[in-house]
């Protein structure tokens, strides 16, 4: 099938790039220059595993190409909409203006016929709004919202959990015909997922919006739930880690996204809950997801309760000392930093007066642009030489695997190791003369 995408940031790229690798025809528009140069050149603008590889036989198989020009999606039959929808600047509602005008970009070039499917996060009502442009010009709008993660988008991209599809509904509550006509388009894109028993959920568009929000609120709750625990853990000399662990054995709960630390951050999570808790207010329903203020100020506080550890480890004051930071991106195998915990803690020792150097395997020049003020070491060794304190706020193997207590006490006398995610092993540490901290743990 001939299909656009609008907007080629780390959703966009990757939907174009694997939908041609699933044999479609693609072209993808976005408005920076120099993005689409990149992508053109096979050439990923963002660290995402296996995503230079796709774009690439994307482009030598003819199926793939990026332009500037929302006119070359004309003629395509399914255009898809994965522009940013980030925190309003002046306020915690979602900004929607790049979704708005791509929309409004997009409806000169719609074809009848044609399927418009959205894939941006947006707060609930937005695509009943939109599909008032669409349908004027003849085609149907799908909100199709997407669950990938950074780090793991190409295969989330290809192999998802399931695929949720917002249809224009009847008074009814059914889809209309125009609607069901696309759905079945779109599960004609995805026919190879579907075909191996992906999920395929066909809903109204108020539902298919609320899905996404509330599974990153899930998720959100989820880890701010541990980083609850681990506050009453500190005060109580109980582990967070084993009080995980337990809990992950009942299947209902699970383990996953039960890691207690410094908490989540990037581009989804944080500005998710914040346009929940606004879209709900305008609602009038913000009782309804107040809880989700509290998951925001638990999450917050865990990078305050880091940043006291590094001091309480120093003696009560950062000033003047030399601090490793491991870790910039919001997680590893990303380069985002996007409200990222580990740029956060970095900026905050800074603020406080250590003399702070950050290193990260694929988040330096990001982490650079947004905190200038910090030192920047692209090798780990030399950014650990003569720390006072390494402070490990994003767990890359680099850090959590491949470093041992031997090896870094052969780079700096300093024998203070505050672990922002919990992931080294306290007793090795401490059994090599380390004053390990973790989050949550005695
Ligand atoms: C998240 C969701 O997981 C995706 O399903 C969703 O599609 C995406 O947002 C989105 O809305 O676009 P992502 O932002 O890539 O994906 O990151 P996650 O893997 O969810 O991690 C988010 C943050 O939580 C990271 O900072 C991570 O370090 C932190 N985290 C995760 C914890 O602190 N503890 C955990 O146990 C798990």
């Amino acid at each position: 099938m001939k299909l656009s995408v609008i907007g080629c940031g780390y959703l966009g790229a990757v939907h174009a790039a694997a939908m041609a690798s699933l044999g479609h025809q693609v072209i993808g528009i976005d408005i920076d220059a120099r993005r689409v140069a990149m992508l053109s050149a096979g050439e990923a603008p963002f660290f995402e595993p296996q995503l230079n590889e796709l774009l690439r036989a994307g482009i030598v198989a003819g199926r793939l190409s990026f332009s500037t020009h929302i006119d070359e999606a004309r003629g395509a039959d399914v255009h898809f909409l994965a522009v940013g929808t980030p925190q309003r600047r002046d306020g915690s509602a979602a900004d929607l203006r790049e979704v708005e005008t791509a929309v409004a970009e997009l409806a000169d070039v719609l074809q009848a016929g044609d399927v418009v499917v959205g894939k941006s996060t947006v707060p609930v009502g937005t695509a009943q709004r939109l599909a008032t442009t669409v349908d004027g010009a003849g085609a149907a709008l799908l909100w199709n919202p997407e669950f990938l993660r950074e780090g793991w988008a190409v295969k989330d991209t290809i192999s998802p959990d399931r695929i949720v599809v917002g249809v224009a509904t009847d008074e009814t509550g059914t889809p209309t015909d125009r609607a069901q006509v696309a759905a079945d388009t779109l599960r004609g894109v995805y026919t190879d997922a579907v075909d191996n028993g992906v999920p395929f959920l066909v809903t109204d568009y108020a539902t298919s919006e609320l899905v996404k929000v509330a599974a990153n609120a899930f998720l959100a709750t989820k880890i701010s739930f541990i980083n609850a625990m681990a506050e009453i853990a500190e005060v109580t000399g109980a582990d967070v880690m084993t009080l995980a662990d337990a809990l992950g054995h009942d299947e209902r709960i699970g383990r996953r996204f039960l890691g207690a630390g410094v908490g989540f951050g990037g581009g989804c999570l944080p500005k998710d809950i914040r346009a929940f808790v606004a879209r709900a207010e305008e609602l009038g329903r913000g009782e309804s997801v107040s809880f989700l203020r509290a998951v925001d100020e638990i999450n917050l506080r865990r990078r305050d309760r880091a940043v006291y550890l590094v001091e309480e480890a120093l003696g009560g004051s950062v000033f003047g000392k030399r601090i490793t930071v491991l870790g910039a991106a919001f997680k590893p195998h990303s380069d985002d930093v996007r409200d990222s915990p580990a740029l956060d803690v970095a900026a905050r020792l800074h603020g406080l007066g250590a003399t702070v150097v950050v290193t990260d395997p694929a988040a330096i020049d990001n982490a650079r642009r947004v905190s200038p003020q910090l030192t920047y070491v692209a090798g780990r060794d030399e950014a650990l030489r003569d720390a006072d304190a390494v402070v490990l706020v994003t767990e890359w193997d680099e850090y959590r695997r491949q470093l041992s207590p031997e090896h870094l006490a052969t780079l700096t006398p300093g024998r203070i190791v505050v672990d922002g995610r919990n992931c080294l092993d306290p007793a090795v540490w401490r059994a090599a003369g380390f004053h390990y901290y973790g989050m949550g743990r005695p």
